[in-house]
């Protein structure tokens, strides 16, 4: 049995991936207005793994006994100006996700709740990467997006991304 905190924590996080999928949605919107379909591809597919990501924490809780209940996720309110500010959001948000991830992590540690720590390894590490690829979107707009050209040639990378369910990841 979960102990009732980190089962609560575990919960607001669903939303949170949830939100986080919410977020890059609207990212996706902005950019589709701006003409940039690369960049709103690659931020649909990353909506897609964020709620792979809700789905693995709540199945999680359910595998553990606890009954998920659902918050209603909040509206993204971000304002872009020019076009690498969601990237810079992006990246924000990613850091604060990392910070929640490591909430439940330190309180699993604290109660010595090792199967939930070895549940978040996988987390721990898929946001190091998480923070890596934006810091990557943020370095190449910057080198690149401000040239016509460049910003052409970056969309086209981003309309190759595929979108690949994790093979490595918890059970969904
Ligand atoms: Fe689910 Fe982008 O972290």
């Amino acid at each position: 049995m979960l102990n009732k905190k980190i089962a609560e924590l575990i919960n607001e996080q669903v939303n949170k991936e949830l939100y986080s999928g919410y977020l890059y949605l609207d990212f996706a919107n902005y950019y589709e207005a701006e003409g940039l379909d690369g960049f709103a591809h690659w931020y649909q597919i990353q909506a897609q793994e964020e709620r792979d990501h809700a789905m693995m924490f709540r199945r999680y809780l359910i595998d553990n006994g606890f009954r998920v209940t659902f918050n209603a996720i909040a509206k993204p309110d971000k304002v872009f100006k020019t076009h690498n500010d969601p990237l810079k959001f992006g990246l924000e948000h990613e850091q604060y996700v990392t910070s929640l991830i490591n909430e439940i992590y330190a309180e699993a540690f604290a109660i010595k709740d090792f199967k939930t720590m070895q549940f978040l390894d996988w987390f721990i590490k898929e946001q190091g990467e998480e923070e890596k690829n934006a810091e990557d979107m943020l370095r190449k707009y910057e080198l690149y997006g401000h040239d016509a050209k460049g910003l052409y040639a970056l969309n086209q990378e981003l309309a190759a991304r595929v979108y690949t369910p994790s093979a490595t990841g918890p059970a969904m």
